[in-house]
């Protein structure tokens, strides 16, 4: 089957056994029919945020392709871990490149996009701080985020089997719960493009 609408799963951990895109393969599996979820795999090569080289003829290459592939989705999902009570940097930094239209041309990837924010740590605690972190960072982006059901994976290890994959059936469930509404959020907006263009 076609998929209909396409979601963007970026994991905050470049970590090669990070417990967040473990999570994060978990949801691609766990996608309602006719979504499919593809999983970026360049954060590692975006690099820091410079606002000299932040126009369409002078953008990194990798950064152009974060913000097509941004532009190409319905929506976000995003999986991250919490580094000192927020954002990892190399997340937020990626974001800051997603986040701009200097020359006023391009239009604003992040704009009215519909993301579900979700996180896992081996602590009690974790992702908690860094998941309200990136709620803060999309308002200034005004992106449509999902606000519930939260999916607060603490003491994620106990989620997962030996092999990295998700035996917790009640992080399953939230996690469906969690794409159903990205999905709603991004039906309605892909709805909306398609009214547009007749
Ligand atoms: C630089 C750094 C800062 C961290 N800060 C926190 C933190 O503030 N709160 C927390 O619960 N865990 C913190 N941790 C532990 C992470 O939750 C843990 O390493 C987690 O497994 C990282 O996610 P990953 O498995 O997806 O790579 C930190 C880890 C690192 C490397």
């Amino acid at each position: 089957m076609t998929s209909e609408l396409t979601i963007l799963g970026i994991s905050g951990s470049l970590r090669t056994d990070s417990y967040n895109s473990a999570l994060l393969r978990a949801a691609r599996d766990l996608a309602p029919a006719g979504v499919a979820l593809d999983i970026y795999a360049g954060l590692r090569d975006i690099p820091p945020y410079d606002m000299d080289l932040d126009t369409p003829d002078r953008r990194p290459a990798a950064v152009q392709d974060l913000r097509d592939r941004i532009n190409a989705a319905d929506g976000l999902l995003i999986i991250t871990p919490e580094f000192n009570y927020s954002i990892p940097g190399v997340l937020k930094n990626a974001l800051d490149w997603a986040s701009t239209d200097w020359t006023e041309t391009e239009g604003l990837p992040l704009l009215r996009k519909p993301v579900a924010i979700a996180g896992a740590a081996p602590t009690n605690f974790g992702s908690v701080r860094a998941q309200l972190a990136l709620r803060q960072v999309f308002v200034w982006t005004d992106s449509d985020v999902v606000t519930k059901p939260e999916v607060i994976a603490f003491r994620v290890h106990e989620r997962l089997g030996q092999d990295g994959r998700l035996i917790d059936e009640g992080t399953a469930v939230l996690l469906r719960n969690l794409l159903d509404a990205l999905t709603a959020k991004a039906a309605a907006k892909a709805a909306t493009k398609v009214g547009a263009a007749r």
